[in-house]
């Protein structure tokens, strides 16, 4: 068997073939399992060729379309080149790209969620139908079909496994050496499921390549690109000071003896507050060194790796800027025993995040007075990118956590509003939420007091009255509501332009 110092290891005896040749191979009508969990690690050079192919077949009249299906958002070579070509019939799970979402809500492309933890086993198990094809972006690929990953693993193994036929992209910017930090691991399905034997976020369970029979590789395309990663904002006041404000909550709670003294696993989503919160955690000298377990492992967590304030970091990407990813390479052996990237479905797994008792900081687009969450859609109708990984986490956490700013639009929309337009994590999931303006712990407390909490701690000044008025007249039970009022924010933002000076008493 060819082994990982085999100088031959990257190399190939499968067909060689240019993008275009791979495109070829790809008809309308197809299903398609690609590989990245974001930009990371996603197949880059086919799917454009893909959209060349689609856009001349459109100009000579002919339909092309295919499904796309990867682990979650991709980079735009391939999210936005099919989008804008119009070459994508329908789409799952989680997106992130500009010209995707613009064509999932003009009705061009069908578009449905799902919970990422779900994804492989419903692939498995054909919820999805027939996959024709598993295009997935790799460092290394023996003749005996053993398939060494990139930066992120997502569904890769599942889509490779259950594709009739196999492209494999043998990306050259990424080392070789990355074999040994991947850890492959596919359950059985039920009703032969076994417990998946993860203890600790650095417990190896599986392989560190996916094994396929090579018979199904169509060939091999060579490329040496970068992730189409791109960088965060600079952290503003606001994004701080919600990093400051859930760094002070868990020191707290590690005080007060609700989370032990040695802490708990952390996920931490991926984003400009996410980036914060861990810049926050990493400099706040009452929170100890810690671990994660999460999805995505981003630049900040490279970062506090480095300065030693994160021991390990298990997620199923490694999501890092150009720089970020050259100093990682540069330092492959420092990290080797450090991160390890597994399937989606093993680091999303309510199992073993209920296990391990995984602490979960999500962001919300809007949160509603009782601690429902909508992180989806924009006014209850336009998609944004699509629930990730938040509700895996946040239903099984040890605690889990919202943040967002309190307001959004330069102040024109309050991210705390009556009712959700749209709801993806339930009051009964939600247990703190943080703005910049504050922390509402809604553990212990009932609607009433939840609604008082959220808006005095995490509401913006400039609606906190407003907001305070419409739960004082709302009517009702256990859960008080106004159903022909509640959602006059929204009504009155999509006919002014901002949801302040709200009349309510109409
Ligand atoms: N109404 C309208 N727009 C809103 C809004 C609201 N209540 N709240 C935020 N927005 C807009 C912002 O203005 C911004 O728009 P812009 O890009 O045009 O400026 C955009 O939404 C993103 O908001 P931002 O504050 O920059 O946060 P973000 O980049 O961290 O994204 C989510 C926030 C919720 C969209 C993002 O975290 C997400 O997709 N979450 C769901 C998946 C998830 O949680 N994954 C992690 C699990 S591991």
């Amino acid at each position: 068997m060819t082994t990982p110092t085999d100088p031959s290891f990257p190399r190939t005896s499968f067909p060689v073939l240019t993008p275009d040749e791979a495109a070829a191979l790809i008809t309308h009508g197809q299903t398609i399992g690609f590989s990245g969990f974001t930009a990371a690690g996603a197949a880059k050079v086919t799917p454009k060729a893909l959209a060349a192919r689609a856009r001349a077949e459109h100009a000579a009249g002919r339909p092309f379309k295919v499904a796309v299906v990867t682990g979650a958002s991709t980079g735009d070579s391939l999210d936005g080149e099919l989008a804008r070509a119009d070459a994508i019939s329908w789409r799952t799970p989680y997106q992130s790209n500009k010209s995707l979402r613009e064509s999932i809500n003009a009705g061009k492309t069908r578009f449905f969620d799902m919970h990422l933890s779900h994804l492989a086993q419903q692939v498995r198990c054909g919820f999805l139908g027939q996959f024709d094809w598993a295009v997935v972006e790799a460092c290394g690929v023996t003749p005996d079909g053993q398939i060494a990953l990139t930066t992120s693993v997502g569904a890769s193994p599942t889509f490779l496994r259950c594709a009739k036929k196999v492209i494999i992209e043998l990306n050259h910017f990424h080392s070789p050496r990355l074999l040994g930090f991947h850890d492959i691991y596919e359950p059985l399905d039920p009703p032969r499921r076994q417990p998946i034997p993860i203890l600790r976020p650095s417990d190896r369970i599986g392989q560190p390549v996916v094994k396929i029979d090579p018979a199904k590789i169509a060939g091999v395309v060579e490329s040496n690109l970068p992730d189409e990663v791109s960088g965060f904002d600079p952290a503003d006041a606001v994004t701080n000071r919600i990093g400051q404000n859930v760094a002070e909550f868990l020191a707290n709670e590690i005080t007060s003896g609700r989370v032990p003294r040695e802490f708990l696993p952390l996920q931490s989503g991926v984003g400009n507050i996410a980036n914060a919160v861990l810049g926050a955690l990493g400099a706040n000298p009452d929170i100890p060194t810690f671990e994660m377990y999460s999805e995505v492992i981003q630049d900040s967590v490279i970062d506090l790796i480095s300065a030693g304030k994160i021991r390990f970091a298990t997620g199923t990407s490694l999501t890092v800027g150009k720089e970020k990813l050259t100093a990682f390479y540069d330092n492959l052996e420092f990290f080797r025993p450090r991160i390890l990237l597994r399937p989606q479905e093993i680091t999303n797994n309510p199992e073993v995040i209920r296990r391990l008792g995984i602490i979960t900081v999500n962001t919300a687009i809007e949160v509603d007075l009782f601690g429902n969450v909508n992180s989806t859609h924009v006014m209850g109708c336009s998609l944004m990118n699509g629930i990730g990984g938040s509700g895996d986490f946040t239903r099984n956490a040890y605690i889990s956590i919202f943040t967002c700013p309190s307001s959004a639009k330069g102040g024109k929309i309050s991210t705390i509003v009556p009712l959700v337009s749209h709801a993806d994590h339930s009051e009964h999931s939600v247990q703190i939420v943080v703005t910049e303006q504050g922390v509402a712990d809604l553990r212990g407390k009932d609607p009433n007091e939840r609604a008082k909490l959220i808006i005095d701690h995490c509401a913006h000044p400039d609606y906190r009255d407003s907001l305070h008025h419409y739960f004082e007249m709302a009517k009702g039970g256990h859960t008080p509501q106004t159903l022909s009022t509640v959602f006059r924010m929204h009504e009155r933002y999509m006919q002014k332009g901002d949801m302040r000076g709200i009349d309510w008493s109409t």
